[in-house]
């Protein structure tokens, strides 16, 4: 895993969003991978900036979101569907009928975990993976116990996790119980992962992710098996990590 650290969470997004966008230019026809949550907001908008100054084109690049909760239309404020639109497909040129989140509305929800692997396969798999990462170490919506060998599936939400997204619904009673999430064998799948993390809260998490055991019970421990992982931390994410491996790393 490659460390790079940077001041804060507007010096990670535009890290990060610089990152995504030489991916697109080397390679216009990219598959993405991409995430929801408050992390990577920062790095879509500083994406949105710049394709507008580079003139940067996403008409060829295709996207596979995460996650979705189930029982979600496209068109709820609070689906990952909806974030999606809002803060970054809307305000760049990718085609409509580029970019996928699983169906949070499908009638069989298994058949759809199954439908999302077969279109991940038929676009040649995912080129980078975006991710943030949970204070319980979950990546996607893969808790804690989930197996490393998992593919695209249905999740019940921990309570932790769903008190974590409360903040985005009116109330705890309307976050759903369910969501479809990649699994973390298709997320492995990835050619490349870039991982960002910012803030004092996740500080303790890094710091499992990079002394702790390789473990099922902290899904992102299976980063340090994958062989081309970028993360992206602020300096309070890895107020916990040793000096000595931040200093080779330093940006
Ligand atoms: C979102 C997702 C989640 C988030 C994680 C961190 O699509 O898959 O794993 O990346 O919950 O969320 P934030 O960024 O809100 O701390």
């Amino acid at each position: 895993m490659k460390l790079v650290v940077v001041k804060n969470d507007q010096e990670m997004s535009q890290t990060a969003a610089r990152f995504i966008m030489e991916q697109v230019k080397r390679h216009p026809h990219s598959v993405l991978g991409l995430a929801t949550g408050g992390t990577v907001v920062g790095t879509y908008a500083q994406l949105i900036d710049l394709c507008k100054l580079e003139k940067q084109s996403f008409q060829h690049v295709r996207t596979v979101n995460l996650d979705e909760y189930v029982g979600l239309s496209s068109e709820n404020l609070n689906s990952y569907h909806y974030f999606m639109r809002d803060h970054l497909f809307d305000h760049i040129d990718i085609p409509v009928e580029n970019y996928h989140l699983p169906n949070g509305l499908a009638k069989i929800p298994a058949n759809e975990c199954e439908r999302y692997e077969q279109l991940i396969e038929s676009l040649g798999g995912i080129d980078l993976q975006l991710l943030g990462i949970g204070r319980n170490g979950h990546i996607g919506f893969n808790e804690p116990g989930t197996s490393f060998l998992s593919r695209t599936h249905v999740v019940r939400l921990t309570e932790s996790t769903r008190q974590a997204n409360a903040r985005y619904f009116p109330s705890l009673e309307e976050v759903p119980t369910e969501a479809i999430t990649m699994g973390i064998a298709t997320i492995m799948n990835s050619k490349k992962i870039l991982l960002l993390v910012s803030g004092k809260h996740k500080a303790n998490i890094l710091q499992q992710l990079f002394y702790g055991p390789l473990d099922e019970r902290i899904p992102a421990s299976i980063l340090k098996t994958h062989p081309h992982v970028t993360i992206i931390a602020d300096e309070e994410a890895v107020s916990l990590l040793d000096r000595n491996d931040l200093e080779v790393n330093m940006t």
